[in-house]
């Protein structure tokens, strides 16, 4: 069955000795007070993934992930970051598809898919980022979006493929706005997206994919919006900065 997830975002935010303090303060926390066995991730930029991996260790409950990675394997490739550097450095995922990497670098589904595709074949879990923008929710049209853009992406992986990935639904109109998307509209969509998968592959593998929601999301809305059927976790910007914050989100599942 799906695991439950709480994946921390920092994006581009953190000096090393604030990570390192951040990291740690969460790590602590966890281990003395989360009760349920969910998974969380701590994604860090790139630069401190060695830093917070050795303040990790060999916690059962905690992992790294990367905010992004390559579709190549190495090379000359300036200012990239391979899958292979990211294992080594000790993360199992990567966020691939973020909206701000769509947006600001020009990311496509196409290119989406060599990503995943690439970070499956090096054993690193990819939690693909799906969601549309204001006008096309307002225009009605954001489940056709979001299936164009897990089918191009996503739905050319075999079936055990697909069940190593891990899905976040993210509306762009949510993001580090304050507006959440509210619990019915996130049970909506990832009912959605399950029944994308199950359409393409079948009942089972869809049950066995974790879809996390992002958005906005606080200690306050966590509990709500984690409750319902088809939401396995979140996957949290602004929150996840603050250490209190990011692990009431987690307690959400206690
Ligand atoms: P916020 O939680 O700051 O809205 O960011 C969500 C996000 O983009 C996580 O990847």
């Amino acid at each position: 069955m799906r695991k439950n997830i709480v994946a921390g975002n920092w994006k581009m935010n953190c000096s090393l000795s604030e990570g390192k303090k951040l990291a740690s303060e969460v790590i602590n926390m966890v281990q003395d007070e989360i009760k349920s066995d969910t998974q969380v991730i701590l994604i860090p930029p790139f630069i401190h993934l060695t830093s917070i991996q050795s303040l990790i260790g060999s916690s059962a409950q905690v992992s790294l992930g990367a905010q992004n990675c390559s579709q190549h394997a190495k090379g000359a490739y300036t200012g990239e970051v391979s899958a292979e550097m990211l294992i080594s450095a000790g993360a199992t995922s990567v966020i691939l598809g973020h909206s701000e990497r769509r947006e600001y670098f020009n990311e496509s589904d196409e290119l989406l898919a060599d990503k995943v595709k690439f970070a499956l074949e090096n054993s690193l879990t990819p939690i693909f980022c799906c969601g549309e923008k204001l006008e096309v929710r307002e225009a009605g049209n954001h489940e056709q979006l979001v299936g164009a853009q897990i089918n191009q992406a996503l739905f050319g992986l075999s079936e055990d493929e697909i069940q190593k990935v891990v899905i976040a639904y993210e509306p762009v109109w949510a993001i580090g706005t304050g507006v959440t998307a509210s619990a019915d509209q996130a049970q909506e969509m990832h009912a959605f997206i399950r029944s994308q998968i199950t359409s393409n592959y079948n009942q089972e593998i869809a049950n066995s994919v974790s879809i996390l929601y992002g958005g906005s999301v606080k200690p306050e809305n966590a509990k709500e919006i984690f409750s319902q059927e088809d939401v396995d976790g979140g996957l949290i910007g602004g929150a996840s900065l603050k250490s209190r914050d990011f692990t009431n989100i987690i307690k959400a599942f206690d």
